[in-house]
């Protein structure tokens, strides 16, 4: 067990109400595959928070929520248009194109963000039958370089993809980032801008599994319900997944989780600042901190503090926050910043103690 972790918000345990939701459930039968009563509330529930007229399915990994999303709206002949840094792009073991035989046709971006003037100059090959048709824009909210778009970026952004006869897919593992940093509702940040289909992660923000799938184009993805069957994502016991929501969203806990996370990720690229051999590199919007550090005590801090390499060629380091970290923790990980960087003004760089 590592005592303290910055690798990921997938490193932290699970909130206690969420653990008190699964007990509570867990007693007694119930159907299965989501033909159960807590699941009937909480999709109710999810539809009060999302707005408007949309269909909701839950699903076991965030992964699997993006496939079957994606999956439903492309033909193999369809292309995705995403950041080169985005999930789908880069950790998902071509997971869409194995499901979907879709391309995706990955966008440079300087901060996780996809805007229409980086889309536009990608869009050629509309009817050329030798080329994929673009049919997807998808972006994550929050960016994978814990980014996140404005309420009127998303707007502009779904406006202008709709012009061009595109649909707007938001890879939401870190939605409820998003909204805290942003102070703004869920559906304010998805159905009010116009997005076409959302997932609204759970695991990384203090449930132990489950993500949501949210289409506000019910007539584009009725076939959801078989492709959810079809990638072994429909959970049997589905009354775990609904207690589990049904507990992250009594009072927004989502959110108090999600605003102690972005709080501590600022705490830490505050106290980052103050060494001059350091650069924090992407805004501090959600709960990741990008950094680069001088090699040396990258390999000193690595033992203790487990955090990813996210670019090894200029020494940038990736530092997630959850809903778990401490103060502490942060103080703990400058305390031994600290004494790196006394050892180097010395000229003495040694393993930490
Ligand atoms: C932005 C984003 N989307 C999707 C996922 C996939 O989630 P899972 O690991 O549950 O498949 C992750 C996981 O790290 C992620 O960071």
């Amino acid at each position: 067990m590592q005592e303290i972790s910055f690798g990921s918000d997938n490193h932290s345990a699970v909130h206690p109400l969420v653990m008190a939701a699964l007990s509570e459930v867990n007693q007694g039968f119930c159907f299965g595959y989501g033909d159960d009563p807590y699941t009937e509330e909480v999709i109710a529930l999810l539809r009060d928070s999302f707005g408007g007229n949309c269909d909701i399915w839950m699903v076991m990994t965030g992964t699997g929520a993006n496939v079957i999303s994606l999956q439903a709206l492309l033909h193999s002949f369809n292309a995705v248009l995403c950041p080169h840094t985005s999930h789908i792009n880069v950790d998902e073991c071509g997971a869409v194109q194995k499901f979907t035989q879709a391309r995706l046709l990955p966008i440079n971006t300087p901060d996780g963000k996809l805007s229409p003037e980086l889309i536009e100059p990608a869009l050629g090959g509309r009817g050329d039958q030798h080329h994929s048709q673009k049919k997807i824009v998808s972006i994550s909210q929050s960016t994978e370089y814990g980014t996140a778009y404005s309420l009127d970026e998303l707007s502009a952004l779904a406006e202008y993809v709709h012009s061009k006869g595109l649909l707007l897919h938001i890879d939401g593992a870190r939605l409820a980032n998003a909204a805290a940093y942003l102070g703004v509702s869920l559906k304010a940040m998805t159905s009010e801008v116009g997005a076409d289909v959302v997932s609204f992660g759970g695991t990384k923000n203090g449930m132990m599994f489950g993500e949501a799938i949210i289409s506000f184009v019910p007539e584009l993805t009725q076939n959801i319900l078989y492709f959810r069957k079809q990638a072994s994502q429909l959970y049997s016991k589905a009354r775990f997944i609904a207690a589990q929501y049904k507990a992250y969203l009594q009072d927004e806990l989502w959110r108090s989780c999600a605003l102690h996370a972005n709080r501590m990720a600022s705490l830490l690229a505050q106290e980052l600042d103050q060494f001059p051999q350091v650069r924090v590199t992407q805004k501090v919007q959600a709960n990741a901190v990008f950094v680069i550090l001088p090699p040396e005590w990258i390999k000193a801090l690595q033992p203790r503090y487990m955090f990813y390499m996210w670019d090894e060629v200029i020494h940038e380091a990736r530092l997630m926050c959850s809903f778990t970290t401490r103060e502490e923790h942060i103080s703990t990980l400058i305390r031994d910043i600290r004494t790196l960087s006394e050892c180097r003004e010395n000229g003495i760089i040694q393993n930490l103690q």
